[in-house]
C-alpha cells in the first residue's frame, strides 16, 4: 500500500500565484517544497521551475529578485510547484532534460536520462574511437538496447559524428516515438534506426558494440524507491524479472549469432550487481576482458565487456 501521497496545499499554491516578485515566489515555492519528504532538491527544483515559467536563467533569477513577475507567470508557477509537490518529476513538468550538454525532450513515455548513465555514453565513445581508429576498420556498428528517450544513440550519434549507424531497439512504442523526437531535435534521425521489439530480435546485422541500460530494479525493491520515480517513471523502464538482472539474462541469451567477431558489450547495473554481472558475463564469454567503471559516487555502475581483440 502506498503511504499517503503530499497533499497540495491551496494556501500555499495561492500564495505563489499571488507573489509579485521572482525573489518572493521562489522563497515561497522552495519553503513548501523543503515541507515534503524526499525535498533534499527543493531549492533547484524551485528555481528550475521558475527558469522554465519566466525563459529566465538561473543566474537571473538569483541576481535579480525584485524584478516583477508577470500574474500570468505566478498562476503559472504555482500550478508546476504544486505538482512537484506532490512529487511529480521536475524533467516531466518542464519537459527538458540536459544529458551529456544536449537538451532532451522528457515526458511520461520514457525514463528521465540519468547523469551515471553518461558514463556509458563515455566509455561507449571511447570504444568507438578506438575502433575507428584503427587501420582499415570500418565505422563499427553500435545497438543501444532498451533507448527509452534515445538518450545513449542519440547522445553517441551526435557526438561522434563517423558513426553510420546506429540501432535503437525499445519494446515501448511509447518510448521509441520519443526518442525519434530526440533524434530530430538533435539532427540525426538519419544515422539511427529505431527498432521496436525485444532486446536484440529485431537487429538485422551483427553489431560489434552493444550498449544497454535496461531495468534492473528488482519489483520487491519498489518500495524503496523514491515516490518521484516510482509513481512517475514508466514501471517497463524501471523494474527487471525476480533480482532485478531478468533483462541481462535474456540479453545474454541473445547475444549468440548477433555480435561481430571482437565485439563489445557495455552494461549499466544496480549499485549492488557487479557481481551478478560479472557471473553472467564469464558464463557466456569466459575468454572475454571484462573491465568495470564506478560512478562519481564509488559505486560500480558499468561493464565494459570485450569479447576479443580489435
Ligand atoms: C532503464 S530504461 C533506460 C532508457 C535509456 N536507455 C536511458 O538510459 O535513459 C530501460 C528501457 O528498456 C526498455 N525495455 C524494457 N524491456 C525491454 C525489452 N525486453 N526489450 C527492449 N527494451 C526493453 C524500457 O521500455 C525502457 O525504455
Amino acid at each position: 500500500m502506498d503511504a499517503t501521497p503530499p497533499q497540495p496545499d491551496d494556501t500555499s499554491g495561492a500564495a505563489i500565484a499571488n507573489a509579485r516578485t521572482l525573489g518572493e515566489a521562489l522563497t515561497l515555492a522552495e519553503r513548501w517544497l523543503r515541507s515534503v519528504p524526499d525535498s533534499e532538491s527543493a531549492a533547484l527544483d524551485a528555481q528550475l521551475l521558475l527558469a522554465h515559467v519566466t525563459g529566465l536563467a538561473r543566474t537571473t533569477i538569483l541576481a535579480y529578485p525584485e524584478r516583477p513577475l508577470a500574474p500570468e507567470d505566478a498562476e503559472r508557477y504555482a500550478a508546476l510547484v504544486t505538482r512537484r509537490v506532490a512529487r511529480e518529476p521536475v524533467a516531466y513538468l518542464t519537459g527538458h532534460r540536459e544529458f551529456m550538454g544536449l537538451d532532451f525532450l522528457t515526458d511520461v513515455r520514457a525514463l528521465i536520462p540519468r547523469p551515471e548513465t553518461e558514463l556509458l555514453v563515455e566509455a561507449a565513445l571511447a570504444e568507438v574511437r578506438a575502433r575507428l581508429a584503427a587501420p582499415t576498420s570500418p565505422a563499427p556498428v553500435v545497438a543501444d538496447i532498451g533507448t527509452g528517450s534515445g538518450a545513449i544513440a542519440v547522445a553517441l550519434a551526435r557526438l561522434e559524428p563517423r558513426l553510420a549507424t546506429v540501432y535503437a531497439t525499445d519494446v515501448s512504442a511509447d518510448a521509441l516515438s520519443l526518442a525519434r523526437e530526440n533524434a530530430q531535435r538533435m539532427g540525426v534521425a538519419e544515422r539511427i534506426r529505431f527498432l521496436e521489439g525485444d532486446l536484440l530480435l529485431p537487429l538485422p546485422e551483427p553489431v560489434d558494440v552493444v550498449l544497454a541500460n535496461l531495468p534492473y530494479v528488482a519489483p520487491r525493491d519498489a518500495p524503496s524507491l523514491p515516490d518521484d520515480v516510482r509513481r512517475y517513471e514508466p514501471s517497463l523502464a524501471l523494474y527487471g524479472d525476480d533480482d532485478g538482472l531478468g533483462h541481462l539474462r535474456g540479453l545474454f541469451a541473445q547475444l549468440p549469432g548477433r555480435l561481430a567477431p571482437g565485439a563489445a558489450i557495455l552494461l549499466e547495473f544496480g549499485y549492488d550487481q557487479r557481481a551478478a554481472v560479472v557471473a553472467l558475463a564469464q558464463t557466456s564469454f569466459p575468454a572475454a576482458g571484462i573491465h568495470i567503471v564506478a560512478d562519481y559516487a564509488g559505486w560500480d555502475r558499468l561493464a565494459v565487456i570485450r569479447t576479443g581483440e580489435l
